[in-house]
């Protein structure tokens, strides 16, 4: 499904009624509603407004847990830090019981060792948290089912920091998986949840703002299939719906 609207507000609006929306249907149908955030500037004016009226009274935080897609190997309270930055714009400002932040373990000596912790506390959590069952049980471990994921896209194709090119981009065991970027800043090492995880979600949000995106994203909605060679976006496939969220006015500015 892909809604287009006319401005980045507009659209984050569109966004958190939608997010508050998919908390009420899952907390009422499996009493949880476990949610991966983006990074990045496009979901940060969503962010702001689930701190406010009406979605801070309304999203059932108490049985609300946040997780990260993607994190940049920086201390937690970094300006680069995609949970400093959700931190910042609402999870500091939301009655969230603080349990229910799941945030990836930067205060480890390597990147791999963070995305190695990460792993095992999105283990831990489906294992133990009982409500947020695996979809097939039966067959041993697989990967865990978010009920929603946000996603934002790059100027490359990249999502999460699944980077066009990146040996993690054919990972098909570890959920969670350490990369190293230099084509985009912060050019620091990078924590990320692999396609395993992500396509495994009952629900996967692109949101889409920003210029230079274009190209990407026509043709990532309109050839779909040649897309996955060149752009790791274009391999998001959930075992739920895919929405797309996209800001019309940023996709037909033109860079400077
Ligand atoms: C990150 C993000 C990254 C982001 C895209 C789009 O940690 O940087 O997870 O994947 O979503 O780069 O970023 P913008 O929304 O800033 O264009």
């Amino acid at each position: 499904m892909i809604s287009y609207y006319p401005n980045l507000r507009e659209l984050s609006l569109g966004a958190a009624k939608y997010v508050c929306r998919l908390s009420q249907a899952s907390v009422k149908e499996r009493g949880i509603f476990t949610l991966v955030l983006s990074g990045g500037k496009t979901p940060q004016l969503l962010y702001n407004l689930l701190a406010e009226l009406p979605f801070r009274e309304i999203i059932p935080w108490e049985k609300t847990h946040l997780f990260w897609g993607d994190e940049r190997f920086v201390p937690s309270d970094h300006p680069d830090s995609n949970f400093a930055t959700a931190f910042d714009a609402f999870i500091s400002r939301i009655p969230i019981p603080p349990g229910n932040i799941h945030r990836v373990t930067v205060e480890k000596s390597t990147a791999e060792d963070a995305a190695l912790a990460y792993e095992r506390i999105i283990r831990k959590f489906f294992e133990t948290s009982g409500k947020a069952k695996f979809q097939n049980p039966t067959e041993g471990k697989p990967p865990p089912s978010f009920d929603l994921v946000l996603l934002g896209v790059g100027r490359d194709g990249h999502t999460a920091s699944l980077f066009p090119g990146d040996n993690a981009l054919e990972e098909r065991k570890r959920w969670v998986m350490h990369v190293q970027t230099e084509d985009i800043a912060p050019a620091v090492p990078r924590i990320t949840l692999t396609f395993p995880v992500i396509n495994q979600s009952r629900c996967v949000v692109f949101l889409v703002s920003g210029v230079g995106k274009r190209k990407v994203i026509r043709t990532i909605l309109d050839d779909p299939v040649n897309a996955a060679a060149l752009y790791p976006a274009a391999r998001v496939q959930p075992a739920g719906p895919l929405i797309w969220y996209i800001d019309k006015e940023s996709l037909q500015r033109r860079k400077r």
